[in-house]
Parts: structure tokens; C-alpha cells; sequence
């Protein structure tokens, strides 16, 4: 596990605050509903994990790196992971993708109380369901300044074949502070068009519409520029599995691994039935879990940061051959592109046929002039609450009336794509488009929906769900 011995002794003086130290009057509003669902489950091995948040400039981080080590478990233990802020303001965790209890949610004045610069917060939670995953505060824009990391949750019984496994986090690297970026996006386009921030038409060559708002510096792989990129080896013929997470805060990028195809095996880490691409489309907060049998020879993986031309890349090594310049672009990446409409659930995992019993529709609106992105006009207020029940089968209808991509995200649940049953929790909304997304209301508590552009989001693309 996480070597946390050096960064749990760096805090013995900090004092601990918040909910699972007792030393907070904040209720989790699931309190002792969801402390039952939790309790149902058997209890596992407790993970102990210690993560440190750490400003250095204008990059945050878990741990002085980024993305933050990687935490793995197994599905059905116990995480329990500490969290230092050492922060200049107040921060939190969220468990991306998570049918988790709801107090261990980490959304801040709605899940818990904010964990303040200098203080420390213990999250405690069973690891659900088996797939990929990560974390990030729910804190204003702070993961786009470097917080956040992979959470692997691995299958007891794990049913595919692979002999080797790599975890590629992919990134988007402003240069700049976020919260900067932000305050210009809102002071709107009418007037100063010179904005150092701004990227005026993210246009999508593949699909249309505006892919991103903000102007990065550059895009990375694991940390790593396509100039300077990872290399992984292994021996040709090695069957890998590759879990792509995107962590960018306003990139959605097309990943192809040169010269080979990929098997798309899972996404937001729920099984697909297995289906060949050359490339596939991943937009912020998605996963893609992929097999591929290694050629030999050197290969570049890249991911092209859709309608702002520039590449992330790792390299693959496996026999001789030399690095192509890092601007490279496969032409993989102009093939084949898994579309949703294409993908199909394991049948497992498919909900069982049932009619809605609310259909909650959320109009994805705003415009770019006036950078007021929201839901059915009104920005985000945490007081609202749309009310569902335990037991109903709830149907999301997201319409995009906007010209930009909205990768939506639901909290504490997998929905599943009406149209082809695929099990997600985050979904690219395409301009012009409507995503109905099913899921049964079976973890109570308060639970967020929204864009997972983090400035469509911090500009008010968010509500709540509240279990009544
Ligand atoms: Cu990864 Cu509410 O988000
Ligand atoms: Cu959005």
C-alpha cells in the first residue's frame, strides 16, 4: 500500500477537525440511513492512508506530486484515508465514481464541513464496487491546479486476462491560476479579447461543438509533457491493461495507441461487452479501462486534446526503434472512435428493464459571451434540492441548448445510458444533444449532479439530489 509513515509523521501536531473526529457540530444530512447501507455490507480490511495537500506556486498537489500516488484497495475493504491541508484555504475529497456513504462524499457545506487550511480529515468508507477511479477536492477550481490521483479498486475475483497493468492519468496544464482563468472567462468576451486564459473556439474537428474554454499551457501524461514523456516496457506479444482516467479541467481528449488497436473492456469502471477501436474519445472525469496485445517495436500512445491540436503522449517500448517528434499523431487517431451509441454493457451489469418513476430534466444552458453555464438557467444554489426517493428508478434527461461539450457527472450511483444500458457515472452531453441517464435510488443521502468542466461548474453548472 501508500508508504504513509513520513507524511503521517510530518502532522502528529496538526490538529484533526471534522465529522470523524467528533470535534464537529456538522450532521450528515444521510447520517443514519446511509450508516445502515454501509453497515450492511461485510466489513473488510481497513486501508489506513495518509495524504498531505501541499501548495508549491501555482501547483497543489497530494504529496509534492502529481497526480498524487496512486491508491489501490480491494473491493469490499475499508479505506481510511487521512487528509492534511496544508493548503492556503479549505479544501475536501471526493472519491470520483463511488456509490459510497454519503458523509464520506466530500462535497464541502453540503457532505461536511469544509476541512480548513491547517486542519485534517479522516474519510472512512468501503471500497463498493470494483474499477477505475480517482479523487479531487469539490473545492472550487483546485483540481485544476495539480490535486488529485488514481483510486484503483481491484476485483477479488477479477475475470480478465492481462499480464501486465498500466494506470495513465491525463491532464491539462495551465500555467496560470484557475481561479484567474475564471474571474476572466466571467468578465465575459464583449470587450477585451486579448485574455491570456481565454481559447476562443475548442472546436471539435471529430464531433462539432466547443470541446474546451481555456487556453494550457500544455497537456501530460502522468505529469509528463509529450517532450518529456514516460516510457513503459514490456516484452512483445504482452497482453496490457491500460486505465485511462481524465483528470483535465477542461479538456476532453482522443487517446490511440500507434500501430495497434485497443479492446475496450470497461468505462467509469463498470464492464462493457468487448469491442475493437483505434481510438477512443474521453472527456473530463471519464474512464476507459482497454486490453492490448503489445507489437514490437516502439509505440507512441497519444492523447490529442480535441479541438485545441496538441498532444499528451507516453511512449511503449518493447524492441528497437526510435521516438517520433513529440507533436506526432498517429492515424489511429483518425480511425475508428468508440461513440456511445456504439458501446454495449456486459450483461451483468445491465439495469432491469423498468419505467421511470421521476424523470428529472436538467436543460444545460449558458453561452460563452456571458460564461453563465448552468442548469435550466439557474446557477447552482445549495439550498435546492430535486427530491427523490429510495426505491424509485429516477431518469436523468440532460438537453444540451448550448454550442459547448458538457461532460455531466452524478454522484453516489452509476446510471445507465437509456438508449444502450452502458453503466457510467460521467458522460460527454455533445451540443444539440439529449443524454437520458437511469439509475436507481438506492444510497441516500444529498448528492451532486453537474458539469465536470470545472469552470462550467464553478460558474454554476451544479445541483443537488436530496433522498427525501
Ligand atoms: Cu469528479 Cu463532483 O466530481
Ligand atoms: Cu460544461
Amino acid at each position: 500500500g501508500l508508504a504513509a509513515s513520513a507524511t503521517l509523521a510530518g502532522c502528529a501536531t496538526q490538529k484533526a477537525t471534522g465529522p470523524a473526529q467528533g470535534t464537529s457540530a456538522f450532521v450528515s444530512p444521510g447520517g443514519p440511513e446511509v450508516s445502515a447501507a454501509e453497515q450492511a455490507r461485510k466489513p473488510g480490511r481497513v486501508r489506513d492512508f495518509a495524504l498531505t495537500a501541499t501548495a508549491n506556486g501555482l501547483t497543489w498537489s497530494y504529496g509534492g506530486i502529481v497526480p498524487g500516488r496512486e491508491l489501490r484497495v480491494t473491493a469490499g475493504e475499508v479505506v481510511r484515508a487521512r487528509l492534511d491541508n496544508r493548503l492556503p484555504e479549505a479544501t475536501s475529497i471526493h472519491w470520483h465514481g463511488l456509490a459510497l456513504r454519503n458523509d464520506a462524499d466530500g462535497v464541502p457545506g453540503v457532505t461536511q464541513e469544509p476541512i480548513a487550511a491547517g486542519a485534517a480529515h479522516t474519510y472512512e468508507f468501503t471500497a463498493p464496487h470494483a474499477g477505475t477511479y480517482w479523487f479531487h477536492p469539490h473545492s472550487g477550481t483546485q483540481f485544476d491546479r495539480g490535486l488529485f490521483g488514481a483510486l484503483v479498486i481491484e476485483d477479488p475475483a477479477e475475470p480478465l486476462g492481462y499480464d501486465q497493468e498500466w494506470v495513465v492519468v491525463l491532464d491539462d496544464w495551465l500555467d496560470a491560476d484557475p481561479d484567474e482563468a475564471l474571474a476572466e472567462l466571467k468578465k465575459g468576451m464583449s470587450g477585451d479579447h486579448s485574455m491570456k486564459h481565454m481559447l476562443m473556439g475548442a472546436t471539435s474537428p471529430l464531433l462539432g461543438g466547443d470541446a474546451g474554454d481555456v487556453r494550457y499551457r500544455d497537456f501530460r501524461i502522468n505529469g509528463r509533457t509529450a517532450a518529456d514523456p514516460q516510457t513503459f516496457t514490456a516484452k512483445p506479444g504482452t497482453r496490457v491493461r491500460i486505465r485511462l482516467i481524465n483528470a483535465g479541467g477542461d479538456t476532453a481528449f482522443r487517446v490511440a495507441l500507434d500501430g495497434h488497436t485497443m479492446t475496450l473492456t470497461h468505462t467509469d469502471g463498470f464492464p462493457l461487452a468487448h469491442s475493437e477501436t483505434d481510438a477512443l474519445l474521453i472527456g473530463m472525469g471519464e474512464r476507459y479501462d482497454v486490453l492490448v496485445t503489445l507489437k514490437d517495436g516502439l509505440f507512441p500512445l497519444v492523447a490529442l486534446a480535441e479541438g485545441k491540436k496538441a498532444v499528451a503522449r507516453a511512449l511503449v517500448r518493447t524492441g528497437s526503434g526510435r521516438a517520433p517528434a513529440p507533436d506526432f499523431r498517429p492515424r489511429a487517431l483518425d480511425g475508428r472512435v468508440a461513440r456511445y451509441g456504439k458501446l454495449r454493457p456486459a450483461e451483468h451489469v445491465r439495469l432491469p428493464a423498468r419505467q421511470p418513476d421521476r424523470t428529472i430534466t436538467l436543460r444545460l444552458t449558458g453561452s460563452m459571451s456571458r460564461y453563465d453555464w448552468a442548469f435550466n438557467g439557474k446557477p447552482y444554489d445549495p439550498a435546492v434540492r430535486e427530491p427523490i426517493a429510495a426505491g424509485e428508478r429516477v431518469r436523468l434527461r440532460f438537453v444540451n441548448t448550448t454550442t459547448m461539450w458538457h461532460p455531466v457527472h452524478l454522484h453516489g450511483h452509476t446510471y445507465a445510458h437509456a438508449d444502450t444500458g452502458i453503466r457510467k457515472d460521467t458522460s460527454i452531453v455533445l451540443p444539440g444533444m439529449t443524454l437520458e441517464a437511469d439509475f436507481d435510488a438506492d444510497n441516500p443521502g444529498i448528492w451532486m449532479v453537474h458539469c465536470h468542466n470545472v469552470y462550467h461548474q464553478e460558474s454554476g453548472m451544479m445541483t443537488l439530489l436530496g433522498y427525501r
